[in-house]
């Protein structure tokens, strides 16, 4: 089973890729997770998929993505909605042949120093995936508010009943990763 993970937040200390990083710590042996990096796009411009093409590192996630079982995204919220890191990276990804978020299985989750846990912009990556046909799971919901008081500085969880989530969203993640394996 495989699963691809992309972080809306590039930042050493993402509050997000934190979040992501319990999960995976939760996720059982026979799983496979990886990271997609998506920061490294170019700034998304038809020009460019029309001259020189695809850019390799765009077609590097879009071949990841294609091979996973399921995607998992854990994103930020910037003004109630998704960081453009992540729109772009989506954008250019849904570009390449055959559209590989169509049909797959997703989830999502998110973390917000704020205190609506990111669920706007879980609405807003929601409403994104609906033409691209994605599969998103349901439930749990994860939505992190005042992340910055529930990990230590290692970047620990220390938030008991968010950790009881995690491990709900863990459990019911491979479950949808299974019903998508082709
Ligand atoms: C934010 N933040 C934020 N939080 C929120 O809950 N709702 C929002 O609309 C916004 N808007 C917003 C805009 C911009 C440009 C920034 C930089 C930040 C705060 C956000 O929750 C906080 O910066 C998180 O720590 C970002 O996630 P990472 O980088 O820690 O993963």
């Amino acid at each position: 089973m495989k699963i691809v993970g992309i972080c809306g937040s590039v930042r050493a200390k993402s509050l997000n890729m934190m979040a992501l990083k319990t999960v995976v710590g939760l996720l059982p042996a026979e799983v496979s997770f990886e990271y997609a990096r998506i920061d490294d796009f170019p700034m998304y411009n038809q020009d460019i998929q029309d001259g020189p093409g695809i850019p390799a590192v765009v077609q590097r996630v879009a071949d990841q993505v294609r091979a996973a079982d399921c995607v998992l995204f854990a994103t930020p919220e910037y003004n109630w909605s998704l960081p453009p890191l992540l729109k772009n990276g989506i954008d250019w990804v849904a570009r390449t042949k055959d559209q590989p978020f169509a049909g797959k299985q997703m989830a999502l989750m998110g973390a917000t120093v704020g205190t609506f846990g990111t669920a706007r912009s879980q609405l807003h990556l929601r409403d994104i995936m609906i033409p691209l046909d994605g599969r998103m799971m349901n439930r749990p919901p994860v939505m992190i508010p005042q992340a910055q008081n529930k990990f230590d500085a290692d970047g620990k969880l220390t938030d008991q009943p968010t950790m009881d989530v995690l491990k709900m969203f863990a459990t019911n993640l491979v479950a949808w990763a299974a019903a998508g394996k082709k």
